[in-house]
């Protein structure tokens, strides 16, 4: 037997560490919380996409009485991004959340499991690692491509 141990790199910042590049993207995710339609959890998520061409694509999530036809703020981002600009690869996507209260959470918010896999599909569509900022009132994490946060991703078959 042998054991594996794996490693994972994430930067913490503060906001005005951040290339602006990236805190332009981190302030529209905020923006973006408010136009997030979240009325059974009351948990209001905006992404920003940076993409390649310089272009921001807006996401946030939308819920819906029958639960699972709602969706999360990144893959409103992301398949917006495909429907709009499909040839277009994504360099960055910036994640931020209200509280049911309406602050800003202190720590960064890490997207879930469907739309980590949806994101490496990205990035095998863009050819390139996708930057990816969560923030947090507290510090913001910058994830350098989300094999960071998906070890022994399924990628292709
Ligand atoms: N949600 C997102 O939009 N992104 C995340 O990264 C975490 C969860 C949404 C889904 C649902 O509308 C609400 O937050 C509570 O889970």
């Amino acid at each position: 037997m042998k054991e594996l141990t794996l490693k994972s790199i994430i930067k913490e910042y503060q906001m005005d560490e951040l290339p602006a590049e990236y805190r332009q993207i981190v302030e529209s995710a905020i923006e973006s919380t408010s136009h997030s339609y979240a009325p059974y959890s009351h948990f209001n998520v905006g992404a920003c996409l940076l993409l390649d061409n310089g272009i921001e694509i807006k996401g946030c999530n939308q819920e819906n009485a029958a639960f699972p036809s709602g969706i999360c703020a990144e893959r409103s981002a992301i398949f917006a991004a495909g429907a709009q600009y499909p040839e277009v690869g994504i360099k960055a996507i910036a994640i931020a959340a209200r509280t049911p209260q309406g602050e800003l959470t202190e720590e960064p918010v890490s997207p879930c499991g469907p739309c980590r896999q949806v994101i490496i599909e990205s990035e095998t569509r863009a050819k390139h690692p996708i930057r990816i900022l969560l923030y947090g009132k507290k510090r913001i994490f910058l994830v350098e491509g989300i094999k960071q946060l998906m070890p022994l991703s399924f990628t292709e078959f």
